[in-house]
């Protein structure tokens, strides 16, 4: 059993914080030491690999040729395309030219966390890189977005999961987002939800409704327009999530979530 060829896959960074790594390294259903060790092969990851400079790039290059159509793709980060895409380059390649080459010979990609699906905090106003997301820097890839800031490593294994027990992608909205994570209302499921119902609300932070864990309406909650699965699904092994810590949603999942969020204003 141990002979039998684990599926490949290639991690990219590009654009990013590294968030998205760092959820992943807490994954719970498998943990991240599972996937490494016993479910995929990773033969590329800027931020986990032993490998450096040119012997991490024949590494990437290798994977891409000899299985060519057959591995998974993850891009963490926005790509730049502003003054063709000088603002990120690997190796001397831009990083479209990267997720072109990379992507464009995947069986599938999943752009990971908002930046990666939708340009993020890079794309926010004024944009100075022109950054966008994977979906728009490669056309006609095979992409799914898992947004969020950072994505639920919980949500992206699942994802992998069932990739490979099923060989495609699972069904996604008008977003490319995966239903089964992001086709419910965050306000519909929201513990807080029969305090919005009974018109209790958070007036200021840290007042007695607050402290009583009322309604985030008036501060600003986005849950009424955020669909994540992030009250029944949580994060790290389920103890918590942004609602239920009391900062309310800032709708992270979303497109252009920075420009729009009232929590965080220019
Ligand atoms: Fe809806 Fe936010 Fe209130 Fe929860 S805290 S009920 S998501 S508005
Ligand atoms: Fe993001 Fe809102 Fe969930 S801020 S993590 S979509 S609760």
């Amino acid at each position: 059993l141990d002979k039998v060829q684990r599926p490949t896959l290639v991690w990219l960074n590009f654009q990013d914080c590294t968030g998205d790594t760092e959820a992943l390294l807490r994954a719970a259903n498998p943990t991240v030491g599972e996937l490494v060790l016993d479910i995929l092969s990773i033969d590329y990851h800027e931020t986990i690999m032993a490998a450096a400079g040119h012997q991490a790039e024949a590494a990437l290059e290798k994977t891409v040729k000899e299985y060519k159509g057959k591995y998974l793709c993850v891009v963490e980060g926005s790509i730049p395309l502003k003054d063709g895409g000088v603002y990120g380059c690997i190796g001397g390649k831009t990083f479209q030219q990267i997720a072109r080459h990379v992507c464009g010979n995947a069986a599938a990609t999943i752009a990971v966390g908002t930046c990666a699906s939708y340009g993020g905090i890079a794309a926010a106003v004024p944009n100075p890189s022109g950054a966008v997301g994977v979906r728009e820097a490669v056309p006609g890839a095979t992409i799914l977005n898992l947004p969020g800031c950072p994505c639920n490593a919980d949500n992206l294994t699942a994802v992998v999961v069932h990739f490979l027990t099923f060989g495609k992608l699972p069904a996604m909205d008008s977003h490319g987002r995966p239903l089964f994570a992001h086709g419910k209302r965050i306000h519909d499921n929201c513990e807080r939800r029969p305090h919005f119902d009974a018109g209790q609300y958070v007036e200021s932070w840290g007042d007695d409704a607050h402290r009583k864990g009322f309604c985030l309406y008036k501060m600003g909650c986005k849950g009424p327009a955020t669909f994540h699965n992030c009250p029944t699904q949580r994060f790290n092994e389920k103890v918590s999530w942004p609602v239920a810590a009391g900062h309310g949603c800032v709708g992270c999942s979303e497109p252009q979530f920075w420009d729009t969020s009232p929590l965080y204003r220019r």
